[in-house]
């Protein structure tokens, strides 16, 4: 193909990125048909058990690198059960970046072992547990990383576990990385503690080398790395001659071309987002030639998260899509950016799974030698730290700045996220955290806005409120995307909100909703109730999962009830349903709301357009705002968070006074004369 030329084959091209369970884990056909034990046996990981069990005993902390499938998850904690870590009513924790993985590996570990999901193994994720009552009766755990650290604020040396193992390491979620800090003065302390580290390639010798210190006696901590060699074959790389103006359009070229010239094989394109999936798809199956062979166009997550077997071909645009936070405006913005060196080099890797493969960098080598950053910035670096540093300082850390961390985020952001804990009343004036107001706060599993809502709404009387709101605020929005496109599809959902909508914006909008479906479900049955959904453009799986979650708020909001309150939840007057505002009542619940968003507080301009009040920064209601669809608009809103995509977008958007802001958050609006309200 003319505009290819061949650069750096890479023979030995050996990256892992660990697996995950976004996508559900697919099982290696070539293993399924075997009894569990033999499929274990088959891992490439069962010839290292013996050596890894070994490097335990002799080293402090353990890097383990591997391909994906390569069973560093699901085969780990469990030989380290058969080998006696657990005994004693010890267990072994392992944790997962997102929660749907925590939750599908210990049902396979616990199938594996034949045990009953919730005894011997268990897990735990933000709003859901399944672990044993019985005190060291499970003995492997799998959480979420945050829920590690919350973890640490009862017990801040995590004495009941033996083996703490950080799993998909590589991720660099802001949570591993705390967990990185938090972890080495565990280990200072505890000479009994292990630690495992599951990664890729790349990252071992930096994680090795954090964890290979000293401790408080001067003795070295000790560090070692174990790399499981994985199935995998050599990758030829091809660059392009000349830049392409349309990566897009390139990707759909490149992948005709190979159609027509090469062997059998799958094609894997990568795109940074939805949108130009779409668009490429329908470039690549116009001309449709005789012949089968599939082509996934994927995002990032075909990067590490699923096995793809049958890939031998990789287009590579060397573009990615990823969230960047702004201290400055406080805005979180998706970005797409060329990829890492890393992240191309993984990429690549997927096409030699099964057999030697090709990928074609839609670059040029000398852009991608010049241009491609060597990998990609740490979430901690690019993410609102309000939450993490609310943790810290309720884990007792004083000197934020003087923190381990393994990148450390810039100064920049964490003033701001200082900024807004003081605001919040959660720090005081020599940051440290509050009593009760902040550590009440970081107990909750919410946003520190969020969590100062919840427990600020019994001094306003509105708990009940306020625990909807928050259920809620966790959930997608209750309400379905219009199906199908055009005029028809939106007045079908402009027709469905306008049953629940209230002048003063989604928030008390939620409230409607959420009462109305909790009338529904208890009055009916499941099929009535699913109905009820869909007649109403209603996502039912959205509100099941709000009831859920409000549930479990309702059991942590209660351990902060005042001394004198009885049972009941202080709730507000019901209000009505339907266009009409819903009048005084819901005066607490948006009063209640400001304390907790004062900071995200926008001001209608004279030019008929919204700017944030502190920083001047210009906002659109998102289009699935009732605020962006009836009503005039008022003057004054505070919103639960933006994102921009095409423009900036607030959503979750509600009428205040801007009064309250004045009295619910001086120092915010003091600090910077001119900017007041
Ligand atoms: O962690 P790593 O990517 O190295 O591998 P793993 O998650 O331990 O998976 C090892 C094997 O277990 C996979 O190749 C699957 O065959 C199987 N597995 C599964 O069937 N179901 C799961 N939920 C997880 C793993
Ligand atoms: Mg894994």
């Amino acid at each position: 193909m003319a505009f290819w030329k061949p650069g750096t084959a890479g023979p030995g091209f050996v990256q892992e990125r660990g697996g995950d369970a976004e996508a559900p884990v697919l099982v290696d056909p070539k293993l399924s048909h075997l009894p569990l034990s033999k499929q274990r046996q088959a891992l490439p990981i069962y010839q290292y058990h013996r050596s890894l069990l070994y490097a335990l005993e002799t080293h402090r902390t353990l890097v383990i690198v591997g391909e994906t499938g390569s069973g560093k998850t699901t085969q780990v904690p469990q030989y380290l059960h058969q080998a006696g870590w657990t005994a004693g009513g010890r267990a072994v924790v392992c944790t997962q970046p997102r929660r749907v993985a925590a939750v599908t590996v210990a049902a396979r570990v616990a199938q594996e072992m034949g045990v009953e999901l919730g005894e011997e193994v268990g897990y735990a994720v933000r709003f859901d547990e399944k672990c044993s009552k019985e005190v060291g009766r499970t003995a492997l755990k799998f959480v979420t990383d945050g829920l590690l650290i919350r973890e640490m604020m009862l017990d801040p040396l995590l004495s009941r576990y033996s083996v703490v193992m950080l799993d998909e390491a590589h991720e660099r979620t802001v949570h591993n990385d705390i967990l990185f800090g938090l972890l080495k003065k565990v280990m200072r302390q505890r000479s009994d503690l292990r630690l495992i580290v599951a990664s890729a390639t790349l990252d071992a010798e930096e994680f090795r080398d954090f964890f290979e210190t000293a401790d408080k006696e001067g003795d070295k901590l000790t560090a070692t790395i174990l790399s499981v060699q994985g199935r995998q074959h050599p990758v030829d790389i091809l660059y392009l001659e000349a830049p392409a103006d349309n990566y897009v359009r390139a990707a759909a070229e490149a992948a005709l071309s190979i159609h027509e010239t090469e062997p059998p094989g799958d094609i894997l394109i990568f795109m940074p987002g939805a949108e130009e999936i779409d668009t490429v798809q329908m470039a690549v199956f116009e001309p449709a030639k005789p012949g089968i062979r599939k082509v996934i166009v994927a995002t990032n997550v075909a990067e590490t998260s699923i096995t793809l077997d049958g890939v031998k071909y990789v287009v590579d645009p060397c573009f990615v899509r990823l969230p960047f936070y702004d201290p400055a405006t406080g805005v979180e913005s998706l970005v797409t950016t060329v990829t890492s060196k890393a992240s191309a080099t993984q990429r690549a890797g997927r096409a030699g799974r099964t057999s030697p493969g090709k990928c074609l960098r839609l670059v040029t080598e000398t852009d991608f030698n010049s241009l491609l950053p060597a990998r990609t910035p740490p979430e901690v670096q690019r993410t609102d730290l309000s939450g993490t540093l609310l943790l810290l300082k309720a884990l007792g850390l004083h000197d934020i700045v003087r923190f381990d961390f393994l990148s450390p985020p810039t100064a920049e952001a964490l003033a701001r996220a200082l900024e807004l804990l003081y605001s919040l009343g959660a720090i005081d004036d020599s940051a440290d955290i509050t009593r009760p107001l902040g550590a009440s706060m970081a107990e909750l599993p919410l946003s520190p806005q969020l969590a100062k809502v919840l427990v600020a709404s019994w001094r306003f009387g509105c708990v009940a409120e306020a625990l909807t709101v928050a259920a809620m605020l966790s959930v997608r929005g209750p309400f379905e995307r219009p199906r199908g496109v055009g005029a028809e599809a939106k007045q079908r959902q402009r027709s469905a909100m306008a049953a629940f909508a209230t002048l003063e914006g989604d928030h008390i909008t939620y409230i409607n909703v959420y009462n109305a479906y909790c009338d529904e479900a208890d009055g009916g049955s499941v099929d009535e109730l699913r109905e009820w959904c869909a007649e109403h453009c209603l996502d039912a799986r959205s509100l099941r999962r709000a009831r859920e979650i409000r549930g479990q708020l309702e059991r942590y909001a209660r351990l902060h009830a005042p001394p004198d309150h009885d049972n009941d939840l202080p709730v507000s007057k019901q209000q009505l349903r339907g266009l009409p505002s819903a009048g005084s009542d819901m005066k607490a619940v948006l009063r209640c709301l400001v304390s907790g968003f004062f900071s995200n507080a926008a001001r209608l301009s004279s030019d008929g357009r919204y700017r944030t009040v502190r920083e001047g920064t210009v906002l659109t209601f998102h289009p699935s705002s009732v605020l962006a669809q009836f009503g005039s608009p008022p003057e004054y809103v505070v919103y639960h968070e933006v994102v921009r995509t095409t423009q900036l977008f607030a959503r979750d958007v509600s009428a205040v006074d801007p009064r309250w802001l004045l009295e619910l958050a001086p120092h915010f609006f003091a600090t910077r004369g001119g900017h007041q309200p």
